[in-house]
């Protein structure tokens, strides 16, 4: 019976503390559970953070990406202007230009001075009243990049239509019409322009229009002019250029063996025959190609020169300068004796491609049109009177 009470204790006693173990059992599990639900909580609330930072970064990431697009762009414009301002510098720095090759050129021209011979003197009787000689450029603008390497391109002289016409090259016949300056530049290459295509092929540089008429020049064996009448699409004229022993004008742009330019008192021609050593000679042409009125040989070497045009009966004709980027006006003549070298101001031709393969005046604008390896440029000339130098 003892035995069984101890027996019974004993049982008792380990119950007792089996159940003081589960109890400690359960307590902790109990608390590890709670830690692990916290955990779960915080690993819940630390995912959606990262989640959520996760989705800030790739939106700011988005916007950053944007950002640099946008400044790309603005960065490109940037780079526009800088060209732009760089091309105006360039144009600023042609104006006080004074260096020592340019001094070489001088002494060539004075040398040359004395070569001048007397037979052109005769009196030129003017058909207006027109004064003018250059003084300065105001302005240059780059229109265009159109066409190849050589070319000619103008406005209507005297006809108030304000059509651009492109000659593209030295050898086509193709003139392409614009209707307007705006129309030019914004239109894509020659899209919008209208094709006027000649029955014969030009030759050179030399072309111009004038009261709504083209005269282009063609050469076989014999340089021709041809007057084409841009409204009816016909020609209207057509005459033999009446000198002999040609050579091409222009050192840089040999291609022209005629040189046909308008000014206030009409149409001349600017050419180069061995006669003449090495030297232009100038016509003044009669607009319906009767004939030449009177031509003279000028003191202008052909070496290096690029291309020339006449203002008010004077002759003016652009080198090319041993500086890269630069022409420079270097030769002048006038037919009716009021400017001499001496007089010609100091100006320099911003040449950012190339040589000049033609320069036109328009009087009415008082612009240069002028082609430099592709692209078209105008220049903005500021006069003054020829008596007043
Ligand atoms: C311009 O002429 C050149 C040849 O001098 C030619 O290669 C080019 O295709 C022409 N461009 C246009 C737009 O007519």
């Amino acid at each position: 019976m003892r035995g069984l009470v101890v027996l019974v204790t004993l049982a008792c006693f380990a119950t007792a503390q089996h159940q003081a173990l589960i109890d400690y059992l359960e307590r902790r599990l109990l608390a590890i559970e709670d830690r692990i639900s916290l955990w779960h909580e915080q690993t819940a609330r630390y995912a959606t953070e990262l989640r959520e930072l996760k989705q800030q970064m790739v939106s700011q990431l988005e916007n950053l990406d944007k950002e640099k697009e946008v400044l790309r762009v603005s960065l490109d414009g940037v780079g526009t202007r800088v060209d732009r301002v760089e091309r105006e510098l360039d144009y600023l720095e042609t104006q006080n230009g004074n260096q020592p090759c340019v001094d070489v050129d001088d002494k060539l021209i004075e040398q040359q001075v004395n070569l001048v011979t007397e037979k052109q003197k005769a009196k030129y009787s003017k058909l207006s009243d027109c004064s003018d000689m250059i003084s300065s450029i105001k302005a240059m603008k780059i229109l265009k990049r159109v066409g190849g390497p050589k070319g000619a391109w103008s406005k209507d002289s005297n006809s108030g239509s304000g059509k651009i016409y492109i000659f593209n090259g030295t050898d086509g016949d193709t003139i392409h019409e614009f209707s307007s300056v705006q129309d030019f530049t914004r239109s894509p290459g020659m899209f919008q322009s209208k094709a006027l295509k000649l029955p014969s092929a030009w030759r050179g540089t030399g072309h111009v229009i004038y009261k709504n008429h083209a005269y282009y020049v063609t050469q076989d064996d014999e340089i021709m002019v041809v007057k084409y009448d841009l409204r009816s699409n016909s020609v209207t004229d057509r005459a033999v250029f009446p000198v002999q022993d040609h050579v091409p004008v222009y050192d840089l742009t040999p291609e022209t063996v005629l040189d046909l330019a308008v000014d206030e008192e009409g149409l001349w021609a600017i050419y180069a025959t061995r006669q003449n050593e090495r030297h232009i000679s100038v016509a003044k042409m009669d607009t319906n190609l009767v004939g030449i009125e009177q031509m003279w040989d000028t003191n202008c070497p052909q070496e290096n020169a690029e291309a020339a045009f006449v203002i008010c009966g004077t002759l003016y004709v652009v080198y090319n300068t041993q500086q890269p980027g630069r022409s420079r006006l270097q030769c002048v003549f006038d037919v009716n004796d009021m400017v001499t070298n001496e007089d010609a101001p100091q100006i320099y031709f911003p040449k950012r491609y190339g040589a000049h393969s033609s320069l036109k005046y328009n009087p009415q604008e008082q612009l240069l049109y002028a082609w430099d390896d592709g692209y078209q440029i105008l220049y903005k000339l500021v006069m003054k009177k020829k008596l007043e130098i």
